[in-house]
């Protein structure tokens, strides 16, 4: 962001060498610069370059003193500046991003904006994409985590074939029993037998067990 030129000719470049249409995530600003005319000429510059969708994390970055983990909570979110490009630049799809975790969040972002992208709270509670589904797509027939865990396995036994190791997938499944019964003994499998770099595909055929106990004590509590 701090070199708009050189963010412009890479997208150009990418734009003349794939047919794929190329999207661009930045933030609203960086330092002590979070200005609305910045942010818009930046976006215009990426916009010339061949892009038409921007996904916007609507607080600045500081570039230095704060580490990547704290330059996602510490600047401010100022999602006023995403909504006003939004108003600015009409032909543009917007995207909003950061600390979005709530369906009553999105509706109001939708509100503003074309689109909603959210990280952490999806990569921690994953299965909450089916409140998602139900409540602002209107999707009738969700799968349950039981079906997840299938499909799972289904997508695991087809990539391991190709060659990608299990806990490179697996791994990113360690939030599917977010507060639910049963979350710690998913953890607590996929840790011992899913994590390891020569993990192996036969162990986790035995996860439809645990699931299947998780599915039994959640239907038994509620
Ligand atoms: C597991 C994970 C991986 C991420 N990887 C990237 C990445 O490769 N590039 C990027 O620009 N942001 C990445 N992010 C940041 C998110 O896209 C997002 O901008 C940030 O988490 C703020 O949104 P949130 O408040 O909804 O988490 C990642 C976030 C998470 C949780």
């Amino acid at each position: 962001m701090k070199e708009p030129d050189l963010v412009a000719e890479c997208i150009n470049s990418m734009v003349n060498s794939c047919k794929l249409p190329v999207t661009a995530k930045t933030r609203i600003g960086f330092d002590d610069i979070e200005d609305f005319d910045y942010l818009n000429q930046f976006i215009h510059k990426m916009h010339n370059a061949g892009t038409n969708t921007f996904i916007l994390h609507a607080r600045k970055a500081m570039l230095t003193g704060l580490s990547p983990k704290q330059n996602l909570n510490i600047p401010k979110l100022n999602y006023d500046m995403v909504y006003k490009i939004k108003k600015e630049n009409p032909r543009l799809e917007i995207i909003i991003n950061g600390g979005i975790t709530k369906i009553e969040e999105i509706n109001n972002h939708l509100d503003h904006c074309d689109g909603v992208m959210i990280g952490r709270s999806i990569y921690q509670n994953p299965y909450s994409l089916v409140e998602i589904e139900k409540n602002i797509f209107k999707t009738k027939n969700c799968p349950t985590r039981e079906q997840v865990a299938e499909k799972l396995l289904e997508y695991l036994d087809k990539e391991v074939k190709l060659g990608t190791k299990v806990n490179h997938i697996m791994r990113h499944t360690v939030g599917l029993y977010h507060g639910q019964i049963g979350s710690k003994d998913w953890k607590r499998y996929l840790s011992d037998n899913m994590m390891a770099r020569d993990s192996d595909f036969q162990k986790a055929k035995h996860i439809m067990t645990i699931v299947q106990n998780n599915e039994k004590a959640n239907q038994v509590s509620s």
